[in-house]
């Protein structure tokens, strides 16, 4: 299993309503090639995917060359041992998930010092990827939390 973490720029306006458009479609799309994810937005789009290889690769290429966006780091992640976010088919999440802890800044600190823009460098990985882990213990809090608040 392989996972792509990306930031990257929109080239048009989001709003919400395109923005779950976006996310609805990618979710029928996702779970027809076994990706699992997720995608936040404020300013910028943070998108994290996981799945088979080939599956994420192409996945990755799509999105690359969507005009919607300009992606401006990626971090790689080749053989994980397993999802990370096996329930989420694209899950739309609010920036709140990401500023607990800080984890945001540090993201944004790690993808950026990711000079490639498409970028193996073990040392960022391994950090980023312990950000990843954080995100989905956070998860099941945050649903539960947005459950409540209906
Ligand atoms: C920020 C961003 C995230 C996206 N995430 C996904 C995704 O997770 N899955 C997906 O299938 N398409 C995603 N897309 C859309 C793809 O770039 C592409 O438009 C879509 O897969 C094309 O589908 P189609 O060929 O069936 O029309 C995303 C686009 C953007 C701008």
């Amino acid at each position: 299993m392989k996972a792509y973490f990306y930031i990257s720029q929109p080239l048009v306006p989001v709003d919400s309503a395109s923005l779950e458009r976006l996310v609805a479609s990618a979710e029928v799309k996702n779970a027809a090639y076994g990706i699992t994810g997720f995608l936040c937005f404020k300013e910028v789009f943070i998108q994290y995917f996981e799945g088979e290889a080939n599956e994420v690769d192409a996945l990755f290429a799509t999105i690359k060359a969507d005009p919607r966006h300009q992606i401006l780091n990626c971090l790689v992640f080749d053989n994980i041992d397993c999802r990370q976010f096996p329930n989420w088919r694209m899950k739309l999440i609010s920036r709140d998930v990401l500023n607990h802890d800080r984890v945001e800044p540090f993201l944004f600190k790690q993808l950026a010092r990711a000079k490639d823009k498409t970028s193996h460098l073990d040392k960022w990985r391994k950090q980023v990827w312990l950000a990843v882990q954080y995100i989905a213990a956070q998860s099941a809090h945050e649903v539960a939390f947005v459950e409540t608040e209906k």
